[in-house]
């Protein structure tokens, strides 16, 4: 047993337990003595991660508990910088994480937040020649069941949109995507100068914004369309009502004022006029009041896939149909951009012995509205799993030997905010040091199966991990899908042994842990299989603790899963001799990356005298080194010393640092070249961004040959600086 390679996980799990069963059998300490000579008073079964100690912390978690911590955390609303979000539930969390972890931290920040004016409610109006503004939107949704009439619920807006009026012909312009406004020009529709209304759905509103700038709009409309949102409608159903509407923010990128530093009172502050934020007046409405636009507009009838659900046929606009012949849209905004202070709430299991490292769970804490799914459901979730977590630590009997981190941050639905300011402040500490971070936002919006987006060097442990956790939905268990994995894989490729994981774009609080600090990341959630952008009530009124009840997980079993999800993957991040990351996942995804971005664009790249050859070279280089990687790692065995272990697993996690280009990709704040969000979809990952932006670029004429020689000469050079870290002596 001595002598056999204790290599990946599991095996080495059952070999490692078999030693301290022996060990303790026969009375002596001698085996495991050295593993515990940093920390002599723990017991000897503190010291790894077993299925004995899983199925501890898994009975530990209950859905009664996640059930009444939502319940809690959604009585009111929680907007970011709100009573209820920075002190009422900043205080709660502080307190039961004092009860129960090693370490409580608050982390507060000032930062430019957004709001509308209650006393300047935000319009999209027609507009008359006499000057007379008629069918003004709602500023506010219609409450529907009881408890959803709760002061502070905050009016329809997007966050950071400037204020003013603005007036112009209305132009339908699909879900503004840039294909949209390019088959509008082609079509020789001119919407310089005009208000354009599009639907929500496919990308980041942010970016349908900036789109609508780029082709010269003077406003922007969205609205949440019934054949994305729509149908029988709640409280009958889960999907929108009538009368709901989506509000959001339109920047990712934190405090706006304090771009790349942590908004501390210390901090230098830029104007207003010198950030990126949105230039032309935004706002979302209700598809009832959409309808009453899209069905008095004249113009071309817009071609099939561009009809939406409602009732009317869609035309492209440019002017409306008697008797409004005459007639503009106007949008008139009032928003107001204040400094206020956020709040995040940092709490600790300490490391037994090597608290200097981090495994890392967030969540964020604030909602645009009451937040039953997004965010409250991960909230509820993450301190499920705290408790849990904590609770074997209390009884002794587990300690990891990294330390566990567990975030909630403020101020992520206006822009990331809290988690960009706290990985700006420690951004330094988090490169050298942290092993991995998981993110759960919405923690479950439907019971279809799991979703997970990450890095590559995790997808082993992922699955590894959906593999041991039950599947919540019993019925199929009897169909000999038993696990999470097994239901995850039916539902989502039938004739491949694995189920795919999505690349990380943004949209979440793992942004900055990837692309400021190269930290393996993970996020996850459980979900539907509809052909929906996202649950029917995302950001409205209605993402209420009776909407999950009702429609989404009435038993909590599906958030339990999640939690499990979670609870294990930290639990052996942070607690097995042998950190589980796989460096050769990464080779082989770079490996289909390139055949995919040779596919798209090889022939486009030859024909301009550019070749992949070496892009393909560092690429071999880097699987030659995790190969190495690898079976340096399985060579280790529990005759090696915590300084040979240590070794391996610092070539183990920082995989991803080297991926980091620090000057920047260019244009953007992100540093990872090999995932970033997509420049014209922050909520989506573009593969070898740096690159594919380059190109794009040249195909629109808007950039040069030489850029995208150099942008495939950065990609190249990092992927060697990564092969480089996995090295050794
Ligand atoms: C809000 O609107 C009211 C009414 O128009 C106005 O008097 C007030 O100055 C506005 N508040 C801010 C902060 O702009
Ligand atoms: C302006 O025109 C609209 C539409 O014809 C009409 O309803 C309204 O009464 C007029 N307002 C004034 C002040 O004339
Ligand atoms: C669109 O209209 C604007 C002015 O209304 C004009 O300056 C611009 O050249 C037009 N663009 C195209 C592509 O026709
Ligand atoms: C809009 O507001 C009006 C007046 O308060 C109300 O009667 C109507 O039901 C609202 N419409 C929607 C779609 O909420
Ligand atoms: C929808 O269309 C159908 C068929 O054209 C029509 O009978 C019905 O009245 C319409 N409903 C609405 C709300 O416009
Ligand atoms: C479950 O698996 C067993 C053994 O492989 C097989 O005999 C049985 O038909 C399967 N049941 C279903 C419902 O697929
Ligand atoms: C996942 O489990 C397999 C099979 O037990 C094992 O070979 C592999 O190393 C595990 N992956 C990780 C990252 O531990
Ligand atoms: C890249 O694509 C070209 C065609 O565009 C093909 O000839 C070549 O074999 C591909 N290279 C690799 C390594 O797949
Ligand atoms: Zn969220």
């Amino acid at each position: 047993v001595k002598r056999k390679p204790f290599t990946p996980l599991y095996r080495c799990l059952f070999i490692l337990c078999s030693v301290v069963a022996a060990g303790l059998s026969i009375g002596i300490g001698v085996l495991i003595g050295k593993n515990v000579r940093y920390n002599q008073e723990l017991p000897n079964y503190q010291l790894d991660y077993n299925d004995k100690i899983r199925q501890m912390v898994f009975d530990e978690i209950q859905t009664t508990n996640i059930k009444k911590n939502l319940h809690e955390l959604t009585v009111k609303p929680h907007e970011a910088g709100s009573h209820q979000d920075e002190v009422v539930l900043v205080d709660s969390i502080e307190k039961t994480w004092k009860s129960y972890l090693d370490k409580v931290e608050i982390y507060p920040y000032n930062v430019l937040l957004s709001y509308p004016n209650i006393t300047d409610p935000n319009y999209v109006g027609l507009l008359h020649p006499n000057g007379s503004v008629t069918m003004k939107t709602n500023f506010t949704e219609k409450p529907l069941v009881k408890n959803e009439d709760q002061p502070g619920v905050v009016p329809s807006f997007l966050a950071y949109t400037p204020s003013g009026d603005v007036s112009g012909d209305l132009f339908y312009v699909n879900y503004a995507r840039v294909e949209d406004f390019e088959e509008l020009l082609k079509l020789k529709v001119n919407v310089t100068g005009a208000i354009c209304m599009a639907r929500y759905g496919y990308i980041f509103r942010g970016d349908k914004i900036k789109n609508a700038e780029k082709f010269n709009c003077v406003g922007l409309v969205l609205f949440s369309d019934p054949y994305d949102y729509g149908g029988n409608s709640y409280p009958n159903s889960w999907w929108l009502p009538p009368s709901g509407f989506q509000r959001g923010s339109t920047q990712l990128h934190g405090d706006p004022l304090t771009p790349d530093y942590p908004a501390l009172d210390l901090t230098h502050r830029i104007q207003e006029i010198e950030t990126n934020l949105a230039k032309i007046q935004a706002q979302p409405i209700s598809y009832k009041q959409a309808y009453e636009y899209i069905s008095k507009l004249g113009g071309a009838v817009a071609r099939e896939a561009w009809q939406g659900g409602m009732n009317v046929t869609y035309r492209l606009g440019g002017s409306f149909e008697h008797p409004h012949k005459n007639c503009k849209a106007e949008i008139h905004i009032g928003n107001v951009n204040v400094l206020k202070k956020i709040h995040n709430v940092i709490g600790y299991i300490k490391g037994w012995q090597d608290p200097d490292k981090y495994v890392i769970i967030g969540n964020h804490r604030d909602a645009w509205t009451y937040g039953g799914l997004d965010p409250s459901s991960g909230t509820a979730v993450v301190l499920e799993v705290a408790r849990a977590i904590a609770g074997l630590v209390r009884d002794g009997k587990w300690r990891p030997r990294r330390t566990l981190v567990f975030c909630n941050w403020g101020a992520e639905e206006h822009g990331l905010i809290g988690s960009t300011e706290w990985t700006e402040q420690l951004e330094k500490r988090l490169l050298l040091r942290a092993i991995a971070y998981i993110n759960i936002d919405i923690a479950v919006q439907g019971n279809a199966n799991l979703w997970a987006s990450a890095t590559p060097t995790l997808y082993s442990a992922i699955y590894n991990t959906t593999k041991v956790v039950p599947n919540p939905n019993i019925d199929k268990i009897s169909q000999n899908r038993s696990t999470v994995f097994d239901t995850w894989l039916y539902k989502k490729a039938r004739n491949v042994n694995l189920p795919p994981i999505g690349n990380l774009g943004s949209g979440s609080d793992y942004t900055t842990f990837l692309q400021k600090c190269g930290v393996a990341s993970v996020d996850l959630i459980y979900s539907f299989d509809e052909r929906i952008p996202s649950y029917p009530s995302y950001h409205s009124l209605h993402n209420t603790f009776d909407y999950m009840e009702n429609f989404v997980d009435p038993e909590f079993k599906y958030s339990k899963a999640v939690a499990e999800v979670a609870a294990d993957l930290m639990m052996k991040l942070s607690s097995l001799p042998v950190l589980p990351l796989s460096p050769n996942d990464y080779s082989a995804k770079l490996k289909s990356m390139f055949q995919q971005f040779n596919e798209t664009n090889g022939e486009f790249l030859n024909a301009n005298g550019i070749h992949l050859t070496n892009l393909e070279s560092t690429i071999d280089q880097f699987k030659e080194a995790a190969e190495a990687l690898t079976n340096a790692a399985e060579k280790l065995n529990v005759e090696s010393s915590d300084a040979e272990i240590r070794v391996i697993n610092d070539r183990l996690f920082e995989i991803d640092r080297g991926f980091l280009d620090f000057k920047g990709l260019p244009g953007q704040q992100w540093r990872h070249v090999i995932f970033a969000p997509a420049s014209h979809n922050s909520y989506s990952a573009s593969g070898f961004p740096g690159v594919t932006d380059a190109i794009y670029n040249l195909q629109h004429s808007t950039g040069t040959l030489d850029e995208v020689r150099q942008q495939l000469s950065v990609l190249s050079l990092k992927i060697l600086s990564a092969a480089d870290l996995m090295k050794g002596f």
